[in-house]
């Protein structure tokens, strides 16, 4: 797990990539984060876009298999006031894409399950959520990196650990 700046500990290693898209989205748009745990990435997010003046709603999807996980994070979102602009929903990636209307998204961030048919998956229900970009993490993971490669092919562009693929 990775110390952040915000306290939060996590799996957070893309702030500048978070960081340019905060830069990008504008406010009235919205975003999802699929695997977000405690929250140290998505808090990141939406502060820098409090920062820059903007509201962004954010869908925070995870299935917090414990309570306890769920809470931390709900804690998290309160402690850094962003739990205005998030709408947690708590529930397998496969299923809470229903919830999500096509095109409905600026951007969407893929860090849940990182085994390849899942990555393959998400992919294919999340990109016609978005309008501007779908993004992942861990992409050094040989099955993250294999799933992206098989549906959207060699046009990701990477960035660290982050593959970003613009639509
Ligand atoms: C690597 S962590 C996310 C790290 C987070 N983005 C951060 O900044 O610390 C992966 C998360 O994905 C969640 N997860 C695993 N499988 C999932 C699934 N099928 N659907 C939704 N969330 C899932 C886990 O519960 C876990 O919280």
């Amino acid at each position: 797990m990775i110390h952040n700046e915000s306290n939060i500990d996590g799996f957070f290693d893309f702030k500048s990539v978070y960081d340019e898209l905060a830069g990008n989205i504008c406010s009235g748009e919205k975003f999802a984060e699929v695997g977000v745990f405690r929250g140290a990435s998505l808090v990141h997010f939406i502060s820098k876009t409090k920062e820059l003046g903007k509201r962004v709603e954010c869908y925070a999807i995870d299935i917090w298999k414990r309570d306890h996980e769920f809470y931390t994070f709900f804690c998290s979102c309160m402690t850094y006031n962003v739990n205005d602009v998030v709408k947690p929903i708590r529930a397998p990636s496969d299923i809470a894409h229903y919830m999500i209307p096509n095109k409905s998204l600026f951007s969407c961030m893929l860090d849940g399950c990182h085994k390849y048919q899942s990555v393959v998956t998400d992919i294919q229900n999340y990109l016609p959520k978005v309008t501007n970009c779908l993004l992942g993490h861990d992409y050094h993971i040989p099955s993250v990196a294999q799933g992206v490669q098989d549906t959207l092919g060699n046009s990701v562009k990477i960035n660290g650990n982050t593959w970003i693929y613009y639509v």
